[in-house]
């Protein structure tokens, strides 16, 4: 069976297309084979080593794990004896930071982030839902349950963001999206009720605006959003600079700023409501471009570039 490997961190050019061993089935195991993965920012963090402490997780010298992606969607092809599967379910998961979703088969067990994919997406589409929307979800869900206000989502038109947008939206926020100009109307479409194009208007001059920050980039910091913050109000961030987590530790911010940082944390329930959602018609999956698995080394190129909108898929 065929994978995206990688055997040095660094340059897209080290990726390979290899073969490796198809996995043995027991207990409860299913194997999929693997129609769709996304090339993902995580992905391209990895692969370059970015920031380098990613090596005390991963192999100081080279990747421990060398097949890489964090997310499949595929079908069920085969089953061992009490597996959750039946034969032909279409399956979306995410590996995260196991990686070895760029494979063509993927072998999951009951101990799997998977759940049964959107009957009424595609394969590409559905591939969307793990890492960006479930990211996007876990961190919404961390914000107070109370009365819903205004959200200012910074990064609004990458993987996590065009999902946080929408979530948003369907929770009942005020959406305030910051993005690029070319990116304006897609904000509008998704659903958001204000846009902020950052290269014409500095967000940051908005006084005590938002009950809510979420800055899914790492392109801004608390620091720079605690003046448009209320007095009560929550920031989240799922890509955090690290002088932000030195005024989280020494507690230098607001008094009454809430700070949640660090990593989203993913679970079949989550997936599970984002598959809800997704048949609802209440989120879409916005895909920038598709490549084929032997492009792979273009997709990364492309997702380097830190300019794509939405997912990357990458197809088996
Ligand atoms: N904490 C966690 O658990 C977790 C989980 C998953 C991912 N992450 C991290 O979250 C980060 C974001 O992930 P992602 O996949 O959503 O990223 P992505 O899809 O690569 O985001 C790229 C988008 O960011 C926009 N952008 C670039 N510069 C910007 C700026 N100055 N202001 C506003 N938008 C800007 C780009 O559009 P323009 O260039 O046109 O503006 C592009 O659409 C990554 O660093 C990833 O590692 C964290």
């Amino acid at each position: 069976m065929k994978a995206i490997t990688y055997h040095n961190y660094g340059d897209p050019s080290v990726l390979n297309l290899s073969d490796i061993k198809s996995p043995i089935l027991t207990k409860n195991d299913s194997l999929i084979r693997n129609y769709a993965s996304t090339v993902s920012s995580g992905d391209s963090r990895v692969r370059a080593a970015r920031p380098w402490l990613i090596r005390l997780f991963y192999g100081l010298i080279k990747p421990k794990c060398n097949v890489m992606g964090q997310d499949f969607a595929g079908i069920v092809i085969r089953t061992a004896e009490s597996s959750q599967f039946q034969l032909n379910d279409r399956i979306i998961g995410i590996t995260g930071y196991n990686m070895g979703g760029h494979a063509e088969h993927v072998k999951i067990t009951s101990k799997n982030i998977v759940a049964k994919s959107p009957n009424n997406w595609t394969l590409e589409e559905s591939a969307t839902l793990s890492f960006g929307g479930m990211t996007a979800l876990s961190f919404l869900k961390q914000l107070p349950a109370t009365e819903k206000g205004k959200i200012l989502i910074h990064g609004a038109s990458g993987a996590i963001g065009t999902y946080a947008v929408q979530l948003a939206k369907h929770m009942g926020y005020h959406v305030t999206a910051v993005c690029s100009t070319n990116n304006v109307s897609l904000m509008y479409e998704l659903g958001a009720d204000k846009v902020i194009d950052y290269k014409k208007q500095d967000f940051t001059t908005f006084k005590n605006e938002f009950d809510a920050v979420f800055t899914t980039v790492g392109k801004t910091s608390y620091t720079a959003c605690q003046s448009i913050m209320k007095k009560h109000a929550t920031y989240i961030s799922s890509d955090t600079p690290f002088s932000d987590y030195i005024r989280q530790i020494f507690k230098l911010k607001g008094k009454h700023h809430q700070l949640k940082m660090g990593v989203g944390h993913n679970t079949v329930e989550l997936l599970e409501e984002l598959v809800q959602l997704a048949e609802a018609g209440h989120i879409s999956p916005v895909i920038d471009r598709i490549y084929t698995v032997d492009q792979a080394i273009e997709a990364h190129q492309y997702v380097d570039t830190g300019h794509k909108v939405g997912a990357v898929v990458l197809t088996f």
